[in-house]
């Protein structure tokens, strides 16, 4: 059997031979027999965009790997920075090279204080959360002048470090700001998700003990947001990328797209749509909003996912754990109730509408005391490796400026009276 697709334009029954490669055929060879055809693709739903060694997704089976090993044995025996390692280098680091990185995250934490106090200070104090992330992470643009260098991979590398270390400082900053509490410096003797755990809740005045399950418990959390293909707030850092704006720039446009509620900012949406179903009783009658099209079942359906999200079977195992040192949640019933209706319901089942990773995820954030506003970014915080992973593979592979098509639908030229 031969691996190609033959395409026969029926105006002038000249034909094409393509090649099927690595589960894709190429558009070049499709643009030689038509130009000036575009595939019409929107939400780039069928479309490839580049070829990526990071992560693979198996939506019908419900599969993740990053760089090959299962979403779930990572989240076993790694914590966040080995992942986020390996995501970067391709492979797991070992002993040496662990410590030197967690060293390098480390140094590359601290923020300096006064740039960091002004900058807070200039956000109002009730602002979104994601909004004054995607701000600082563009300010730090205007400290790291020389990220500009995008084509030199050394200089790359010491942006991402930088970057993903200082992604928990500005955040617990976000936090502390919003709270009208002091600012925390990092404490670079602590590993990377505890430092972040005592930036957070430190209070004034008393020590923080970061409770091992906590500790662990984010840890899984992050290494299970820490990559996803090419999902929307990944492909807005590529786009940006690829113009050769600087990494700070790129992933300014990645927390904005991450913002939105139907990316990251499912997880907050989903813990609102849970407070106002309030009990069990009105699930049905907000299962039946939902099937009548005037809202959505926020934390279910996936582009790519069509079963279940393995990535929330994960979490919905730590509950139990996580309970025995912080209080249940006691809107977990209602999400168990919502995912069981939706699983026997024909609307939800015949569209493969399936619990996703942000649907529980809120539910153990919540229990560890953070507030709603912040979920989503706790999901930036670790994306943060797979956007720079993504972001490193294509200027590695020299890829072309982000320039997709349109077909124009509007006015043919008129003239003006
Ligand atoms: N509740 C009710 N109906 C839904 C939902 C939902 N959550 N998601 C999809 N549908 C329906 C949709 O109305 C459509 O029905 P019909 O064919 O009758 O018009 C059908 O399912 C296909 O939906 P779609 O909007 O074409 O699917 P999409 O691939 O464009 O959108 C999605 C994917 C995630 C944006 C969407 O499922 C959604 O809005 N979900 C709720 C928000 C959410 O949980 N987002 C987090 C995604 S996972 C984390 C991440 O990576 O961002």
């Amino acid at each position: 059997m031969s691996e190609t697709i033959t395409i026969t334009d029926n105006r002038t029954n000249e034909s094409v031979e393509i090649p099927i490669l690595n589960k894709s055929v190429t558009s070049r060879d499709w643009t030689k027999l038509l130009p000036g055809i575009w595939f019409y693709d929107p939400g780039l739903a069928t479309t490839a965009v580049t070829q990526s060694s990071i992560a693979e997704i198996n939506g019908n089976e419900g599969m993740l790997r990053y760089r090959g090993y299962p979403i779930e044995q990572l989240g076993d025996k790694c914590s966040y920075p080995e992942v986020a390692y390996l995501l970067l280098f391709g492979e797991l680091p070992d002993a040496d090279q662990l410590s030197v990185w967690r060293a390098e995250l480390a140094d590359r934490s601290v923020i300096d204080e006064t740039y960091l106090s002004n900058l807070m200070n200039a956000f109002p104090q009730n602002a979104h959360p994601m909004a004054m992330l995607a701000s600082s992470v563009a300010a730090l643009s205007m400290l790291y002048p020389e990220s500009r260098d995008v084509e030199n991979p050394e200089n790359r590398m010491i942006q991402t470090a930088r970057l993903i270390a200082k992604m928990p400082t500005l955040a617990a900053a976000i936090h502390r700001r919003r709270t009208g509490q002091a600012y925390i410096p990092p404490n670079v003797d602590i590993p990377f998700v505890p430092n972040f755990l005592h930036m957070m809740f430190q209070e004034e005045g008393k020590d923080y003990e970061c409770h091992p399950v906590i500790a662990k418990a984010m840890d899984v959390l992050f290494t299970l947001h820490a990559d996803h293909g090419q999902n929307c707030s990944t492909t807005a850092a590529r786009v940006v990328g690829s113009s050769h704006a600087d990494p700070y720039s790129a992933v300014t446009a990645a927390c904005s797209a991450l913002y939105g509620p139907r990316h990251g900012g499912a997880n907050e949406a989903v813990l609102k749509m849970l407070a106002e179903i309030e009990s069990l009783e009105n699930v049905d009658a907000f299962m039946q909003s939902v099937k009548s099209g005037d809202r959505r079942l926020m934390g279910f359906g996936h582009r790519i996912y069509k079963n279940y999200d393995p990535r929330a079977r994960i979490i919905k195992q730590m509950f139990e754990e996580v309970f025995t040192v912080t209080k249940a949640n006691p809107l977990l019933d209602i999400a168990r109730k919502l995912e069981e209706t939706a699983l026997g319901d024909d609307y939800f089942v015949s569209r493969k509408l399936y619990p996703n990773v942000d649907f529980y995820s809120g539910l153990i954030y919540e229990a560890i005391g953070f507030p709603v506003a912040m979920f989503t970014v706790l999901f930036a915080i670790p994306r943060t490796s797979g956007w720079l992973a993504h972001w490193n593979e294509m200027h590695s592979n020299n890829e072309r400026i982000a320039r997709p098509c349109q077909v124009y639908i509007g006015s043919p030229q008129r003239d003006l009276p």
